[in-house]
């Protein structure tokens, strides 16, 4: 593939999880990557500390995405860290699921609440973070976009199988609506924009149930075609595939990376 040395890139809500994974993938090609996160800032560190002790260049930045003024001090952070180079990909990573404290959020069994009970806020935080977020990311990157760039998007197969988290899904929906409208609008500057839809995805703190919940993985696991639970290096991994010189033709699309997630209906009894 491509060398991408040289590059840089922006990647939220790369503290943990798979935006980690996002950041160290485009790093280990020798891309200098801002690591955005919200609240966490040791794990950022550690984030930048692990693509350092890699070889790796990278820098935190921080930036709570429902707060406008915050935007103001992650680009001026972010200009200052490029230090004059454009900014070569964006990745519209960071995303809310349901507040695990709220219990208007989550029912008393720990299952992310239906539309009976989920709040005016808690609607408000999702979309805050994981539409209006993205947009205002995105708005405020296309001056710094160099032409050529990459925008990629991480939505969720959510968007495709009906599972209990409705406020999240709409809110990739969006996310799903935004990427061939903005390609068809950025083309002209040779800009690609493209969604990713993973699926279950192990590792991340939205998915600890897995391994608390008995024969959660073996039933997640057979809910895929390839038949295992995904992992943040397998998202990564596409995303350095879109991101590359190679992915220049491909714009607008929706890539899922799913494993194959409920391909097909679960057969009774199973
Ligand atoms: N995990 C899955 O199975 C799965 C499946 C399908 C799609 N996805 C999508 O993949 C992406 C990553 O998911 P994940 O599970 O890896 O996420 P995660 O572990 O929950 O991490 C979320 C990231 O977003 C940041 N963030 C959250 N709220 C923020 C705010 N208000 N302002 C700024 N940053 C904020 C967090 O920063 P702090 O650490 O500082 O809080 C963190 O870096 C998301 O878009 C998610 O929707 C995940």
């Amino acid at each position: 593939m491509t060398q991408k040395a040289g590059k840089t890139a922006l990647v939220t809500g790369a503290s943990r999880g798979i935006g980690a994974a996002i950041a160290r993938r485009l790093a280990a090609d020798g891309v200098l990557v801002a690591v955005h996160y919200g609240q966490r800032k040791s794990d950022a560190e550690e984030t930048v500390a692990a693509i350092e002790r890699a070889g790796g260049q990278a820098f935190p930045i921080r930036a709570d995405l429902t707060d406008d003024d915050a935007l103001d001090t992650l680009f001026s952070e972010l200009e200052a860290g490029l230090a004059g180079r454009p900014l070569n990909i964006l990745v519209n990573n960071a995303a809310v699921y349901a507040d695990p404290d709220d219990p208007a959020a989550m029912q008393s069994d720990g299952y992310v609440a239906g539309i009976s009970e989920i709040t005016p806020a808690e609607f408000d935080r999702i979309f805050a973070v994981n539409v209006r977020g993205a947009f205002f990311v995105t708005q405020r990157s296309l001056p710094l976009l160099g032409d050529g760039g990459r925008i990629i998007n991480i939505s969720s197969a959510v968007t495709r199988i009906a599972w209990p988290l409705l406020p999240y899904a709409m809110s990739k929906g969006a996310l799903d609506i935004m990427g061939p409208r903005l390609a068809n609008e950025l083309g002209q500057r040779g800009i690609t924009v493209n969604t990713i839809a993973p699926g279950i995805t192990d590792g991340t703190e939205a998915n600890t149930w897995l391994h608390d919940m008995p024969g959660a993985v073996e039933g997640v696991s057979a809910m895929t075609a390839l038949r295992r639970l995904g992992r943040p290096s397998d998202i990564a991994d596409v995303v350095a595939l879109l991101a590359s010189d190679e992915a220049r033709w491909v714009t607008g699309q929706l890539v899922d990376a799913s494993g194959g997630m409920a391909l097909a209906p679960t057969p009774p009894g199973m």
